[in-house]
């Protein structure tokens, strides 16, 4: 079976010269901290307490239990056949991940033909807004007795999911009837949360109701599309276990110990290199091909959601070995890779004007497929592009892209995809997490938590009048209003 292949050549001096590429020198330089950064990350990754207690159960994910899996691919299949719709409501991790896959996974089209969803279910996706027209034109849209909900919330809190979910519910208590609850899945916490309550309080009437599936302890949102994201696969008839599988092979791969042949690894320093040493703080992915573009998305918030942070990490370990990972008040960092989400050939019109002659503050990652499930040929005679495959055209734009940016000394990598199918994309998904957990040890931060989301949701639930706000957090927001000079108003 063929391999995911990571060219990382243009990230090098040999390509794109010294200023801009890496030497042998800032690998000496950065090496040592590297070889920490493994150490460290296996060390956790190793011990199941530590694990489960930074959220880095994650890491364990592609091996899980045969039999929850069979049950779960059971369970789509039985939606699939009884419903014509399903409406996933999720935002962040809840959503992204599941978009990834559909996208990458399912027929381009997929809800607009019959025939290229297999008799399955039309898929939408809300909640992961507060834009009122999308939501709105899908309920006037569907049949509430034709469709099932899926409810994905981590905290059971969110405002977005939450309310989403309030107008849906009534939508379908409405339409469906008293037993509504029985077209609605809940994945949350096991134990805490309005969402868990609303749960257990509906299953104790009805179990067919609110049927519901754990999400697993130390596994945060953004880094859950192997636990969270399943029922979503099962639904759409993705196997799941091939998924797992390829996530299983990367995982394999990347726990190698030399750093120079663990993708991941490589990844995430040559990476930091780039951006610490070369002046390199914006990353921009760039897949070729449509389908690999909500994975782009997905990856943007993996890698901001986790790098972009305010403090250093600061460690306590106890006497048993087990550690906390704590703000370090007296560092502020302010580090972490800005992402841009792209795709070739579409972006190629866009922002590749700015990638080439903009400023050189970029690195830029392309995904490359090998081979395509479906192919044309571009039809005519009279000229250049006639008789040429579509897949072809696609592979000699990166490629040209590729030597574009190297020409005007511009750091570029290549991930290279055998094809786009469960097992490839499974394993990709796993690739960045691994990549990005290790450059969070690079950076010594915590790219497992999000503290920065709170300052807006604060604002928020101040501004809408939450109960039980903490009354500093309000008497903050009241020192520090929003100022609005008149003459800046134009
Ligand atoms: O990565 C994360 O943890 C976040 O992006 C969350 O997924 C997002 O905020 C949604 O949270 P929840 O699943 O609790 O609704």
């Amino acid at each position: 079976m063929k391999e995911i292949k990571f060219d990382f050549n243009n990230f090098f001096s040999s390509s794109v010269g010294s200023i801009h590429g890496i030497t042998r020198k800032d690998w000496g330089k950065f090496f040592p901290a590297a070889q920490k950064a493994q150490k460290h990350l296996v060390a956790v990754i190793t011990n199941p307490q530590n694990r489960v207690a930074l959220s880095l159960e994650w890491a364990n994910l592609p091996d899980q239990d045969k039999k929850v899996i069979a049950y779960i691919q059971k369970l789509g299949d039985q939606i699939a056949e009884k419903y014509e719709s399903v409406i996933f409501l999720g935002i962040g991790g809840s959503y992204l991940g599941l978009k990834a896959a559909q996208d990458a996974l399912c027929a381009p089209y997929y809800n607009e033909f019959a025939p290229l969803r297999h008799g399955r279910p039309r898929i939408y996706f809300e909640g992961n807004n507060l834009d009122p027209e999308t939501l709105s034109a899908l309920l006037k849209n569907l049949n509430p007795r034709k469709t099932f909900v899926v409810v994905i919330s981590k905290s059971g809190e969110t405002t977005e999911t939450k309310a989403a979910f309030a107008l849906v519910e009534l939508w379908l208590k409405k339409g469906a009837g008293k037993n509504y609850g029985r077209q609605v899945f809940c994945i949350t916490d096991p134990k805490n949360g309005t969402l868990r309550k609303k749960v257990d309080a509906e299953q104790a009437r009805d179990v067919l109701s609110f049927r519901n599936l754990p999400l697993l302890k130390g596994v945060g949102g953004r880094y859950s599309e192997f636990n969270m994201g399943l029922l979503h696969l099962a639904i759409v008839g993705v196997k799941i276990d091939s998924v797992l599988a390829g996530a299983k092979a990367m995982a394999q791969k990347c726990s190698g110990r030399e750093i120079s042949r663990n993708p991941a690894y490589m990844y995430g320093l040559l990476s930091t290199i780039l951006y610490k040493q070369k002046n390199k703080p914006i990353t921009i992915l760039m897949p070729f091909g449509e389908e690999l573009k909500s994975t782009a998305d997905w990856y943007c918030q993996l890698l901001a959601e986790s790098t972009g942070k305010k403090y250093s990490r600061r460690i306590k370990v106890n006497a048993n070995g087990l550690e906390e990972w704590l703000k370090d008040e007296n560092r502020v960092v302010n580090t972490g890779r800005t992402p841009i989400s792209t795709r070739g050939t579409n972006d190629l019109h866009s922002v590749q004007q700015n990638n080439i002659e903009g400023e050189n503050d970029k690195a830029v990652t392309f995904i490359r497929l090998e081979k395509f499930s479906h192919d044309l040929k571009v039809s005519g005679t009279n000229d250049f592009l006639a008789g040429k495959d579509y897949s072809r055209l696609l592979c000699v734009a990166q490629e040209a892209t590729e030597w574009a940016l190297v020409r005007e000394a511009r750091p570029n990598c290549t991930i290279i995809l055998p094809e786009l199918t469960p097992f490839y994309w499974g394993a990709l998904l796993f690739f960045f997490e691994m990549a990005t957990a290790f450059e969070g040890e690079l950076l010594n931060i915590n790219a497992f938590d999000q503290p920065g989301v709170e300052g807006y949701k604060n604002y928020m639930y101040y501004k809408l009048r939450k109960p039980g706000l903490p009354a500093a957090i309000s008497a903050d927001i009241r020192k520090h209003p929003l100022k609005k000079i008149a003459r800046y108003i134009i």
